[in-house]
C-alpha cells in the first residue's frame, strides 16, 4: 500500500516534471506556476480511501493575464504591494479597506497553491464535472462556443401551431470559426414570447445531446405571433474552468474578520475552509456559526484571542490568473448572450384553450408535482404568472386570507428580504423589530398584521453570507434554517420558506450539497412535530447581470436546481418546490434582486400552493 503510493508519487512527479518542461519549452513562457499541493493532496486522498480524479498536469498551468474588472472591489490597497511586512498584523491601517494581509492574494495573481493545502473534497463528483475534467484550459477564444454563430432550428416544417402543441427546436452550437461543435455541456437556454401585443412568455426544457446539438421543448400556450429565442450564458470551456476553480481554490473570495478587545483591534481573513492564506494559526469559529465551518486567521497581536472575534464581512475576491481567452470570456458582465437566430411562429386557437377552465386550484396540486414538473411550468400573461397545471386565484386582495393565524418565516438572503419588504409594504405589516436605517439591512426582522393574526419573520442566512455579527451568547446573530426548524413551535400554523443560493456560488458546489443535506434531519423532525408546518424550498433564479462573471452566478443556479431535487428527494411528497428558475427564465430577469412584479409573482405562487392547507 505504502510503496504503491510512493510509486504513484514518483510516477506523478516524473510526469509532472516532463510536462512542465515540455510546456516550458514549447511555449517559452516562464511565467507559470506549478501546483505543488497535488502530490500531498493525492496522498491524503488515497489515505482516506476516497476515489480521486487526477487533474491533468496540462491543466495546472496558469497564465499572466489579470482578472476581469468587476471581480475586485474598489478598495485602494495598492500600497500593500510595497513594504507589506510593515503593514500587517499590529501595523494594520485600522480600516478593513486599507488593511494589508500577510499574503496579498488580492493584489497579485495568485495560483491556488499559494492559498495552502485544502483537505480533499469527500463529496463525489457530479457527472457534469467528470465530463469536463479533461477539457483543456481555453487559450484560443475561437475554440469555444459562439452564441452569435450558433443556430436555432425548428424541427417541424411548418411554423403554424395550435394552442397546446409541443414545439421542438434544435440548437446547433458552433465554435468561433463557425464550425459545428461535436461535444456538449454548453449552458443553453431557450424561451418563447409574443412578438407583439401584451407580453406572453414561457421557457423551454433543454436537453443536451452531447454532440453539439441541444433539443429545446416548448409549448404553445397562447395565440398570436410569437418568437423563440435562445441564449448561451456560459460555454463548455467556461464551465470546465468553473469546476477547476472550485476544486483548486474552494472559495474564490475571502471574508474579513474583525477582532476587537477594548482599544485593540485587528483584521484577519476568514472563510468556510480551514486554510487561510498567510496564517499558520487559525481560529476555528465553527461553533460561532452554529456548527457550519467557519475559520479566521488568528490575530498576530498576542493580546487578541479567538474569542475576540466580533464580526465577519464579505471582503474581496482572490486575484486568479487567467488566460487571455478566458479573460475575454469573463469581461462581459451581462451573461444574456443571445443566439443570433430567432424562430417566428404563428399560434392559432386550438385543441386546448388557455386558461383551461377545468384546472384544479393550485392548493390541490400535489407537492410531488411541484418537484417533478419540467419547463414550462407556467407562462407570463402580462405580469401575471399562469401556472400550467393549476389555477391560482391568489391576488392582492385575498393574499392574506391564505395566511390567517399563520407565522410565515422566510429564511435566506437579500432576495428573501425582498419578500419580507414586499409584504411589509403592500400589506401594511407592522414591524416590531428595529427600524431599518439602510437599504441593505442584514438583521432578522419581524412584522405582524393583527387583523389576520399573521406574523412574518425574515430570518437571515448564516455564514457564508454578506456579514455576521457575534452576539453575547458567543454565536452569530444569524441562526441557520436547521436551528430555526428545530426551534419551530410544535403547534400553530407555520409556513417556512428556505432559500440558499448566491452566497454559495463562489464555492465549489460540494459546499452547497453539504448545506442542503444538513437540512434533512431538521425538516424531518419539524414535519413530525407539527402537523401544521408547511415547508417550501425557494429555488435559484436566473439573473444575467453579474459584477464578477467568474462567480458563474447562474451556472451554479442550474447545478443547484438538480442538487435540491436529488438531496431532498425524500421530501417530495411533503415539501413544496417553488420553481422560480423557470419563471425567471421566461421573465428574462436581469438583476440579482428582481423587480417587484417578479417578487409578487413569487409570493403569489407560494400563497397559491399553501393556501387553506
Ligand atoms: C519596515 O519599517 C522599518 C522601520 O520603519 C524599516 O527600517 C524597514 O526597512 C521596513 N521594512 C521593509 C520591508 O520595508
Ligand atoms: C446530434 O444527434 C442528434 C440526434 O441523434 C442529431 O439529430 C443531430 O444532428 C446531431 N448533431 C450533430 C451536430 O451531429
Ligand atoms: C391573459 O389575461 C387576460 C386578462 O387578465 C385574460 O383575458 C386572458 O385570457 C389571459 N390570456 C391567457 C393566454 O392566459
Ligand atoms: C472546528 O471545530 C469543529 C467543532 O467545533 C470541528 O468539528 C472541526 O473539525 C474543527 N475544524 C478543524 C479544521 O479542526
Ligand atoms: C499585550 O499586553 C501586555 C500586558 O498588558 C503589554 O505589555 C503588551 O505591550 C501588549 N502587547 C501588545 C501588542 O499590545
Ligand atoms: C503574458 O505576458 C506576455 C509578456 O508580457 C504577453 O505577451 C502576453 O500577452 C501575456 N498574456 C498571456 C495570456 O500570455
Ligand atoms: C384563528 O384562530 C382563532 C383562535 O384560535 C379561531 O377562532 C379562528 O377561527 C381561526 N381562524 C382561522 C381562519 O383559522
Ligand atoms: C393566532 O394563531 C395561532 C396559530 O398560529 C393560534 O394559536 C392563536 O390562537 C391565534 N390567535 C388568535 C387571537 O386568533
Amino acid at each position: 500500500m505504502i510503496s504503491g503510493l510512493r510509486n504513484l508519487k514518483i510516477i506523478l512527479t516524473v510526469v509532472t516534471i516532463i510536462t512542465v518542461l515540455g510546456i516550458f519549452f514549447t511555449t517559452n513562457r516562464a511565467n507559470f506556476y506549478h501546483h505543488l499541493q497535488l502530490n500531498s493532496l493525492l496522498a491524503k486522498k488515497a489515505e482516506q480511501n476516497v476515489i480521486h480524479y487526477t487533474i491533468k498536469p496540462e491543466k495546472l498551468i496558469v497564465y499572466n493575464a489579470s482578472r476581469p474588472s468587476g471581480c475586485r472591489r474598489k478598495f485602494n490597497r495598492a500600497h500593500c504591494l510595497k513594504d507589506l511586512q510593515n503593514q500587517t498584523g499590529l501595523k494594520q491601517c485600522g480600516d478593513p479597506e486599507c488593511s494589508c494581509f500577510p499574503l496579498e492574494v488580492f493584489e497579485k495573481p495568485t495560483p491556488a497553491s499559494f492559498l495552502g493545502t485544502f483537505p480533499p473534497i469527500t463529496e463525489s463528483m457530479l457527472p457534469i464535472e467528470k465530463e469536463l475534467l479533461d477539457v483543456e484550459v481555453l487559450v484560443d477564444i475561437k475554440k469555444t462556443s459562439s452564441a452569435i454563430l450558433s443556430k436555432l432550428v425548428l424541427v417541424s416544417s411548418s411554423t403554424m401551431f395550435k394552442v397546446g402543441d409541443i414545439i421542438n427546436v434544435r440548437v446547433d452550437v458552433k465554435d468561433g470559426t463557425g464550425r459545428q461543435r461535436t461535444v456538449g455541456a454548453d449552458f443553453v437556454q431557450v424561451w418563447m414570447k409574443s412578438a407583439k401585443g401584451p407580453r406572453r412568455a414561457s421557457s423551454a426544457e433543454v436537453v443536451d445531446l452531447k454532440n453539439g446539438s441541444y433539443v429545446a421543448t416548448l409549448r404553445a400556450l397562447w395565440e398570436g405571433d410569437s418568437i423563440i429565442v435562445g441564449a448561451l450564458p456560459f460555454t463548455r470551456e467556461a464551465s470546465a474552468f468553473n469546476f477547476q476553480l472550485g476544486r483548486e481554490y474552494r472559495s474564490i473570495n475571502l471574508y474579513v474578520g474583525h477582532f476587537k478587545k477594548a482599544k485593540l483591534k485587528e483584521f484577519t481573513l476568514c472563510s468556510m475552509f480551514s486554510v487561510i492564506p498567510g496564517y499558520k494559526l487559525i481560529c476555528n469559529l465553527t461553533e460561532t456559526n452554529y456548527g457550519y465551518g467557519w475559520y479566521c486567521g488568528k490575530p498576530f497581536n498576542g493580546n487578541l484571542t479567538c474569542n475576540d472575534f466580533v464580526f465577519a464581512k464579505y471582503y474581496e475576491d482572490v486575484y486568479i490568473p487567467l488566460t487571455l481567452a478566458l479573460y475575454n470570456v469573463f469581461e462581459r458582465h451581462d451573461r444574456k448572450i443571445m443566439i443570433s437566430t430567432q424562430i417566428k411562429l404563428k399560434i392559432e386557437s386550438g385543441r386546448t384553450s388557455q386558461p383551461q377552465p377545468n384546472k384544479i386550484d393550485c392548493t390541490k396540486l400535489s407537492r410531488r408535482e411541484t418537484w417533478n414538473m419540467i419547463q414550462p411550468t407556467g407562462y407570463f400573461n402580462g405580469t401575471v404568472w399562469e401556472h400550467i397545471k393549476c389555477h391560482n386565484p391568489v391576488n392582492q386582495r385575498n393574499f392574506l386570507n391564505c395566511f390567517k393565524n399563520t407565522t410565515l418565516i422566510v429564511f435566506g438572503d437579500s432576495t428573501v428580504r425582498q419578500y419580507y419588504d414586499h409584504i411589509r409594504n403592500v400589506f401594511i405589516c407592522k414591524q416590531t423589530t428595529e427600524k431599518w436605517t439602510k437599504r441593505k439591512w442584514y438583521k432578522a426582522s419581524h412584522c405582524q398584521v393583527p387583523r389576520y393574526n399573521f406574523s412574518l419573520t425574515w430570518a437571515v442566512q448564516e455564514l457564508p453570507f454578506e456579514e455576521a455579527l457575534k452576539a453575547p451568547d458567543g454565536k452569530t446573530k444569524s441562526k441557520p434554517a436547521s436551528v430555526l426548524l428545530d426551534e419551530a413551535s410544535s403547534s400553530g400554523r407555520i409556513v417556512f420558506v428556505i432559500h440558499y443560493y448566491v452566497h454559495f456560488m463562489r464555492m465549489h458546489y460540494s459546499s452547497f450539497i453539504e448545506r442542503i443535506r444538513s437540512l434533512k434531519t431538521p425538516i424531518r423532525n419539524a414535519l413530525k412535530r407539527n402537523k401544521n408546518i408547511h415547508i417550501a424550498i425557494k429555488s435559484p433564479h436566473v439573473f444575467y447581470i453579474t459584477r464578477c462573471p467568474t462567480h458563474f452566478s447562474i451556472y451554479h443556479g442550474k447545478l443547484y436546481m438538480d442538487i435540491l431535487k436529488t438531496e431532498l428527494a425524500e421530501f417530495h411528497d411533503k415539501v413544496w418546490f417553488l420553481n422560480f428558475w423557470d419563471m425567471s427564465t421566461a421573465f428574462e430577469n436581469d438583476k440579482m434582486h428582481p423587480p417587484n412584479d417578479f417578487v409578487w409573482q413569487n409570493l403569489r405562487l407560494l400563497a397559491g400552493y399553501v393556501c387553506n392547507k
